[in-house]
C-alpha cells in the first residue's frame, strides 16, 4: 500500500520547525538519532543568522547523540536550552562557555517530566524508525531512550525512515509506559528477561508530518584499547566480586549494570577473564561492544538496556547472526531499562565510572575541578543509590599522572558516600560497606590512592585532626589549591 505520509527532503522538513521550538530527538548514546532532519535545522539556522534572524531551538533526546545532531546544532549555535545528556565535543564547549543551558538530569526522570510537563510543551519530536505502517505503527531502530514518549507527547512528529536496520529487529524493543501517580502500580519485571511491553510505537497518523529517508548508520565511535591500568582496574573489581561470592555474599543470578565509555568496556570484559564470576545477565543502560564480544563467549547470557550502542562492524555482525542475538537482548524504554524500582527489585551489581572521587567516597560523575561539565550523570544515579552492590572504578590518575582522581574533597557530588559501597582503582578495591569516615579514608588512601599522593592525603587528613575526615572544608579547598600548584590540576580544564 502507498504510503500516507508525504515523503520529505531534509530541507523541507527543517523548514516545519519554527524558531524557539521544543524538539524531541530520538537517540541514545549515538545509537538510533535522527541524523539528516537534525543537519538540516544546522544549516537553516546559520542560513538564517546570516541574515541577522533568530534561530535556537530547546532540544531533547534520550542521551548522547553524534556530531550529526548535537555537534551540528551547537556549531550552528542554534540550541537555546539541552537536556537529559550529551558527550559531543563542541556542545561541551558551547554549554562550558555559557552558551547553552544545560540540565542535567537523572536519566529515569526524563519520560515521566515529559508526560507531566515539567520541561514544558514538546511541539516536534523527530525519530528515528526501520519503518513505518500507514497506520501509524512504527518499529524503532537501534535504540529506545525516550522515543516513545517523545513521539506520543509531541504536537506533531517527523520520522526517519533508516532503511540499514532490517524488520527481523521487531521484537528487539519492548515498548511500555507505566501510568504516572497517583495511578502508578508496579512495573512487572522480575528477571532481566521479562518483556511486558509492545515490540512496535502506535503514533496516531495524523500526527505524521512527513518521512525523510536515511540511510546513515549509528555514529559510534570506537573505544580505545583496554590499557594495563583499565586491565587492573577490571580485574581487581572481578578478583573483589569473586570473593564476595565465595564469601556467600553474592547469590547467583544478581544481575550487572555497566556504564559508559573506554574504562566501563574494559571492565566489563575483564571481569569476564575471571572464571570464578559464572556467566552473568546484564540489566544496564547501554549494551557496548564489549557485551556483545562476551555474549559471544558465552559469558553474558542475556543483557537488557535501552540502547545498542555498536561500531558500523559490530552492528553488521550482530545483524548478520541475528538468530544468535534475537532471544539474547532486549531494547526498553529509559524509565524502565534506569527504573530505581526495578534496580532495587532485581538486586543489581552496578558499576559505574567517577571522574573524581573523595577520601570520604563521595564521587563526581560531571565536573571537572567542580566546574567544568564533562557529559552528565546519565543513569548512574539511578543505578547507584538502588544498587545491590554499588562500585565506582577510575584510574588512580588522569593526564599522565598529573592530576589524582581522588582528592581530599570532591569538587562537586553526584552520588553521595551513602550511595557508594565499594571503589577500585588499578592499586586496589576499597570495601567502605559498614565503615566510618576515618576507616573509609584510610582504605581508599592506602588501596586505591596512586603512591606518590597518599603522603600528601595522609597529611591532609592528619590535618583535620577530628574524628571526620572533612572536619574543615576550608583545609579541603586550601588543599585543592596547594594540588593546583602541585601539579597543575588546572590543566585539567584546558584539556576539556
Ligand atoms: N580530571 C580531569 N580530566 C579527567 C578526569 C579528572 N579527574 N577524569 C577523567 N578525565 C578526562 C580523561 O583524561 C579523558 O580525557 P581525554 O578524552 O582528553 O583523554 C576524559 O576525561 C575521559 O576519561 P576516560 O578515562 O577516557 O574515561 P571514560 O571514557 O571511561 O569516561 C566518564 C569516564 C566519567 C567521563 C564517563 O564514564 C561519564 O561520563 N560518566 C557519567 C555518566 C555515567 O556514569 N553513565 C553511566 C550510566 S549507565
Amino acid at each position: 500500500m502507498k504510503s500516507p505520509f508525504p515523503t520529505l527532503s531534509p530541507d523541507e522538513a527543517a523548514l516545519l520547525v519554527a524558531d524557539g521550538s521544543t524538539v524531541g530527538f530520538s537517540g541514545f548514546t549515538s545509537s538510533g538519532n535522527a541524523k539528516l532532519t537534525p543537519t538540516a535545522l544546522a544549516n537553516r539556522a546559520k542560513a538564517l543568522h546570516a541574515e541577522g534572524k533568530p534561530w535556537k531551538i530547546g532540544v531533547i533526546t534520550g542521551a548522547s547523540v553524534g556530531q550529526t545532531l548535537d555537534g551540528a546544532l551547537a556549531e550552528a549555535d542554534a540550541v537555546a536550552w539541552r537536556t537529559p545528556y550529551q558527550s559531543n565535543g563542541s556542545l561541551r564547549k558551547s554549554i562550558n562557555a555559557g552558551k547553552v543551558a544545560y540540565f542535567d538530569m537523572h536519566l529515569s526522570h526524563l519520560q515521566p517530566w515529559l508526560r507531566t510537563g515539567f520541561l514544558g510543551k514538546v511541539h516536534w519530536a523527530i525519530i528515528e524508525v526501520a519503518s513505518v505502517e500507514a497506520d501509524g505503527t512504527v518499529l524503532l531502530t537501534s535504540s529506545v531512550g525516550a522515543s516513545n514518549t517523545l513521539a506520543l507527547q509531541a504536537e506533531r512528529v517527523i520520522l526517519e525512515v533508516n532503511t540499514r536496520h532490517p524488520e527481523f529487529l521487531r521484537g528487539l524493543h519492548d515498548l511500555y509506559e507505566p501510568a504516572d501517580p497517583p495511578h502508578r502500580r508496579e512495573i512487572p519485571i522480575y528477571t532481566p528477561r521479562d518483556r511486558i511491553g509492545s515490540p512496535v510505537l502506535k503514533l496516531d497518523p495524523k500526527r505524521i508530518a512527513g518521512i525523510v529517508f536515511n540511510d546513515a548508520g549509528d555514529e559510534v565511535k570506537e573505544f580505545d584499547e583496554p590499557t594495563p591500568i583499565t586491565r587492573a582496574i577490571g580485574a581487581n573489581v572481578a578478583a573483589f566480586l569473586a570473593a564476595e561470592r565465595k564469601a556467600g555474599r553474592l547469590p547467583n543470578g544478581l544481575p550487572f549494570q555497566s556504564g559508559v565509555g573506554n574504562i566501563a568496556n574494559a571492565v566489563i570484559e575483564a571481569m569476564a577473564q575471571n572464571k570464578e564470576i559464572p556467566a552473568f545477565d546484564l540489566y544496564s543502560e547501554v549494551i557496548q561492544e564489549g557485551v556483545i564480544n562476551l555474549i559471544e563467549q558465552g559469558r553474558i547470557n542475556f543483557a537488557s538496556g535501552t540502547a545498542l550502542t555498536l561500531t558500523e562492524s559490530v552492528q553488521k555482525r550482530v545483524y548478520g547472526a541475528w538468530n544468535e542475538y534475537k532471544d539474547k537482548l532486549i531494547l526498553r524504554p529509559m524509565e524502565i531499562s534506569n527504573s530505581p524500582e526495578v534496580v532495587r527489585r532485581l538486586g543489581i551489581i552496578t558499576i559505574n565510572t567517577a571522574l573524581e572521587l573523595d577520601i570520604d567516597g563521595n564521587v563526581n560523575s560531571t565536573h571537572v575541578l567542580g566546574k567544568q561539565m564533562m557529559n552528565g550523570i546519565g543513569g548512574s544515579g539511578d543505578f547507584t543509590r538502588n544498587a545491590h552492590l554499588s562500585i565506582f572504578t577510575c584510574p588512580s590518575t588522569q593526564k599522565d599522572g598529573a592530576i589524582s582522581t581522588i582528592v581530599p574533597y570532591a569538587s562537586h557530588i553526584d552520588h553521595s558516600e551513602h550511595s557508594v559501597m565499594v571503589v577500585a582503582t588499578e592499586h586496589g578495591v576499597a570495601d567502605l560497606r559498614g565503615k566510618d569516615p576515618v576507616a573509609r579514608a584510610e582504605l581508599i588512601i592506602a588501596n586505591c590512592v596512586d603512591p606518590q599522593y597518599r603522603d600528601l592525603m595522609r597529611a591532609y587528613v592528619k590535618s583535620c585532626g577530628a574524628v571526620h575526615a572533612h572536619c574543615n572544608p576550608d583545609k579541603a579547598f586550601i588543599f585543592h589549591q596547594a594540588f593546583q600548584k602541585f601539579k597543575d590540576m588546572r590543566k585539567a580544564t584546558e584539556l576539556l
